[in-house]
């Protein structure tokens, strides 16, 4: 059979741990893909930094918008970040080209996201985005397919491993938040600016698209009260345990009878609670459903394998041939949201 072509635009956290696992699994891959899944070309600012991958029969491009219209690539996988720039314009390249696109880009699709999925459908194309929201954890897939015979009330969880990377040590080893932040970048699980991450706009962004996603509304970032953990102080937390209760940044979208209210902020949980007990960079999400009840996915929500991992998913989604609608439904059908006043809770 035919090989997949892949492109991989960002070569950094995410993106060297998604060419390493394509070549070193390549086997394995190509089994499940039914097919093999070959990188062809590669693009990021530095050709000479050393990146521990193999990259001798990749053609390397600068530019990504070039990596994604060239002819030897069938598949774009967009790891470079932010919701401009060059990965807008990669991403945006990749779909008037006739590419497919997978991409771990949040920010970008909460921002442009009805506009991509509209494009993408329009040209025939899959535009993948596991990666996008909690890591590791196939939420995107168990909203878009596992639980496609359900109405969805509520959503809620933790989105942001760096946040709650952040408040375990700061709770469980009382360190600072300085310290833990430095860590939390040194491991490469923090947006190239952690203000995303501690400011709760990362967790909001992957909120948008849980909501879209479980609600069949358009995606409505600017909808959603914010408020981050950068002033939190170990002796909240302390006060919090006192009482029973464990902090956590939380992301909650909830479908009302006026419309969707989605919200990111720190809460109290009872300490025994299910997403209480979630611990480091773990994420959690809980989904309500009217058949199913509900349930709780949880699992590595940062990382570069782990995100790799989600990425790989929908490489071979592509090579298998499924091309579904981006939000699970045709974007021009996603309802134009209204926004429910917020809830005291
Ligand atoms: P990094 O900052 O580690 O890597 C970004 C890569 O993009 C680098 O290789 C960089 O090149 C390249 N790049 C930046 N600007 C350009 C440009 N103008 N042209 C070409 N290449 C460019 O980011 P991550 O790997 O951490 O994140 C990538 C994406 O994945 C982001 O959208 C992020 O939000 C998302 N994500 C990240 C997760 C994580 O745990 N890190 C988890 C889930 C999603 P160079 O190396 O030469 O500087
Ligand atoms: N910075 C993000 C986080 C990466 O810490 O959750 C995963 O999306």
């Amino acid at each position: 059979p035919e090989p997949l072509r892949v492109g991989v635009a960002g070569l950094g956290t995410v993106g060297a741990s998604v060419v390493r696992v394509l070549t070193e699994k390549a086997d394995e891959i190509a089994s499940k893909a039914g097919r093999p899944v070959v990188v062809t070309a590669v693009s990021a600012r530095d050709r000479n930094r050393a990146r521990g991958i193999d990259l001798s029969n990749a053609a390397w491009h600068v530019d990504p918008s070039q990596l994604a219209r060239s002819n030897e690539v069938d598949l774009v996988v967009e790891l470079i970040g932010g919701a401009e720039g060059a990965a807008r314009a990669c991403v945006e390249t990749a779909i008037e080209s006739g590419r497919h696109v997978v991409t771990a880009n949040k920010a970008l699709l909460a921002k442009h996201g009805l506009a991509i999925a509209k494009a993408a459908e329009e040209a025939g194309v899959a535009v993948g985005f596991e990666a996008a929201v909690a890591g590791g954890i196939p939420i995107v897939k168990t909203l878009r397919e596992g639980l496609a015979g359900n109405r969805i009330s509520r959503v809620f969880g933790i989105l942001n491993g760096t946040c709650n990377y952040i408040l375990t040590r700061m709770e469980k080893e009382k360190l600072g938040f300085a310290e833990c932040l430095a860590d939390a970048q040194r491991l490469g699980y923090a947006e190239a600016d952690p203000t995303f991450d501690i400011g709760g706009f990362d967790a909001a962004h992957k909120l948008a698209l849980l909501a879209t996603l479980a609600f069949g509304v358009e995606v409505d970032a600017d909808g959603i009260y914010v408020e981050g953990i950068a002033s939190i102080t170990p002796l909240d937390l302390e006060m919090a345990e006192e009482l029973g209760f464990r902090v956590k940044l939380l992301g909650v979208a909830t479908r009302t009878e006026t419309g969707v209210e989605q919200r990111v902020h720190p809460a109290m949980l009872p300490k025994d609670s299910a997403i209480a007990r979630v611990d480091g960079v773990t994420n959690a999400v809980e989904i309500d459903g009217d058949i199913v009840g509900a349930l709780i996915l949880a699992g590595p929500g940062a990382g570069g394998d782990a995100t790799a991992s989600a990425v790989i998913a929908d490489i071979v989604d592509v090579a298998r041939g499924l091309r579904l609608p981006v939000f699970g439904v045709p974007a021009k059908s996603l309802a134009a949201p209204t926004r429910a006043p917020m809830a005291t809770h």
